[in-house]
């Protein structure tokens, strides 16, 4: 393998056409969880595959990874057909599953497409972990560092296949809430360093709102058993994006009524804050109280 194969490979399209799958019902028969899924995914777009917990979202990237197979439809990458466990693609998930007896360069290494030349994979994985900022760390083992460093490394050693199509199942979803937003920052860094085709999967909307060009609602809204796409909405906005935008709030407002989610909009909040102090202060100042 030479130099050239060990860098950056071109993005490549997602399609999703009729995709269904069932598994075995534990009362007998079988149980639908996908049904009709259709969805084309251009190259180096990142779409947010978003839906409540059971629905359906992990299998459905099991399905794109050829870690699994569809009962129905069809899945490609790139124009032709998901292989089993699919080269062309690679994942990282919640737990970063890495090695504790391996140093963080040598579980990034096994990322590295396989016959990848000694000197070439170095290069590689040393670029690499310059770019998930853990450069200060590559001899350390995954006991000594942190859950968002661990994560970091995780996502190293899925780029270091050099995928067109990156999945990540919830990826930042066992992290605390600020190192998740510093995580999102650096996502965006490594997609605009190596602009793969990102599927990610999430069940937290402002990650969704953060991250993606388009938002895929999974979930079921009639009495068809089994899940499918109930809306996809294009964000629309360039990233970086504010996260105190006021068309992301529209659009979280959206989200959060589909998923059946009250939402306290903090304007509305502050607003009925404001006016219930001012109406306090004047009942407390009124004449004749
Ligand atoms: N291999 C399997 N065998 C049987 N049931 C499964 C299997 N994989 C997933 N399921 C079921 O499919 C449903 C959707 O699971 P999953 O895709 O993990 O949901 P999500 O990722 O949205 O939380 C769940 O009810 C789960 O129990
Ligand atoms: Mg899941």
């Amino acid at each position: 393998m030479t130099l050239a194969d060990t860098r950056t490979a071109p993005a490549l399209p997602v399609r999703i056409s009729g995709v269904g799958r069932r598994f075995p019902a534990p009362e007998g028969g079988t149980r639908v969880v996908l049904r009709d899924i259709d969805l084309d995914i251009r190259a180096g777009e990142i779409v947010a595959l978003l839906g409540p917990s059971g629905c359906g979202k992990s299998t459905l990237l099991r399905l794109v990874s050829g870690l699994d197979r569809a009962d129905a439809g069809e899945l490609s990458i790139g124009g032709s057909p998901v292989a089993p466990v699919d080269q062309r693609s690679a994942v990282a998930f919640q737990e970063p599953r890495l090695l504790p007896w391996r140093t963080i360069t040598r579980n990034v290494e096994l990322g590295l497409p396989r016959g990848t030349a000694k000197q070439d994979g170095q290069a590689r994985v040393a670029e690499l972990l310059r770019l998930v900022q853990l450069d200060h760390a590559t001899s350390l083992r995954p006991r000594q560092i942190s859950g968002g460093m661990a994560q970091r490394a995780s996502l190293a050693r899925a780029l270091a296949r050099n995928p067109g199509v990156l999945l990540l199942d919830e990826p930042f979803g066992a992290l605390d809430a600020l190192t998740r937003l510093t995580m999102q920052d650096l996502l965006l860094d490594v997609h605009a360093a190596e602009p793969t085709t990102i599927l990610l999967v999430t069940h937290d909307v402002d990650e969704a709102l953060q991250l993606a060009d388009r938002i895929v609602l999974l979930g079921s809204d009639d009495g068809t058993p089994g899940a499918t796409i109930r809306r996809v909405l294009e964000v629309g906005k360039k990233r970086p994006r504010d996260r105190g935008d006021a068309q992301l709030a529209i659009l979280r407002a959206e989200l959060l009524s589909l998923l059946g989610v009250e939402n306290h909009h903090p304007e509305d909040y502050l607003t009925q804050a404001i006016k219930a102090q001012r109406a306090r202060r004047a009942s407390a100042t009124a004449p004749g109280t």
